[in-house]
């Protein structure tokens, strides 16, 4: 498995287990104080890394609590690819840099289906979290139509090379397969058997990057999802905003693959 990447924890060696939670657009400075105080003194696997996407607000908030160089990383969950300028409502790299992220999530299916997101800017901004030395998530996934058209390996395989295109093979960049079915409220939880090709595109297209699968994976789930061959981690939204609710599948992670 590849590096995780500079901007991980240095312990003992490269992660070999991955379980991470963005906050989309959910959470006050109180509520992310909490959560990231509940982490601070957490016993985690040696080998696990945890990560905390917080929106852009509480950046700075959780990387008081969780700092750079800590156990756990901190991210943001979007930036744009120009370091400064007139970009109104916009941050960059540097900015989410300087308030303590680390790693940078990058063309999330949310923000692809309403923010103009294309394969063209997510590959920008890839560029712009390596220049800076952030760790790139990059999220991938076929919606439902594309997977019912039997489509689902070529539009992810597509989006992890359009992610990549002009990327030193030496480049750590972690890949999250989401497939767009799967997320949220509405998702459909997928099935281990569900995912498990598409897995394998992305291992070979990614050339062995890290590999996170994410998508209404719970408690209930996460050990079948984290067993599917080439899967390096979770990555969760919901199920993992209460912080002992991370803790409980960080464990899960780290008994099954590290
Ligand atoms: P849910 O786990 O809430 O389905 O969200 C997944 C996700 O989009 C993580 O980025």
């Amino acid at each position: 498995m590849a590096d995780g990447g500079s901007g991980a924890a240095s312990r003992s060696g490269p992660p070999t287990a991955w379980i991470g939670t963005s906050w989309k657009m959910t959470k006050t400075l109180a509520q992310a104080r909490a959560f990231s105080g509940a982490l601070v003194d957490v016993p985690w696997a040696a080998g696990l890394q945890p990560f905390v996407i917080p929106p852009a607000t509480a950046i700075a908030t959780v990387a008081e609590l969780l700092p750079p160089g800590g156990p756990v990383l901190v991210g943001a969950q979007d930036a744009h690819w120009e370091d400064e300028g007139p970009w109104t409502g916009e941050v960059s790299v540097p900015q989410v840099k300087d308030a303590g992220a680390r790693l940078l999530e990058i063309g999330h299916s949310e923000r692809r289906a309403h923010f103009g997101e294309t394969d063209e800017r997510v590959n920008l901004k890839v560029q712009a979290a390596l220049r800076h030395g952030l760790l790139p998530l990059v999220c991938v996934g076929e919606d439902a139509g594309q997977r019912a058209a039997g489509s689902a390996v070529d539009v992810v395989s597509a989006q992890v090379r359009a992610a990549l295109d002009g990327v030193p093979d030496h480049a750590q960049v972690l890949l999250a397969y989401e497939p767009v079915w799967a997320i949220g409220a509405s998702g459909t939880p997928a099935e281990p058997e569900d995912i498990a090709e598409v897995v394998a595109s992305i291992v070979a297209v990614g050339q062995g990057r890290p590999v996170l699968y994410g998508g209404s994976v719970a408690l209930d789930n996460a050990t079948g999802l984290i067993d599917v061959a080439g899967v390096d981690g979770l990555f969760v939204g919901r199920a993992a905003w209460d912080a002992a609710d991370f803790v409980a599948l960080a464990e899960i992670v780290a008994q099954r693959s590290t």
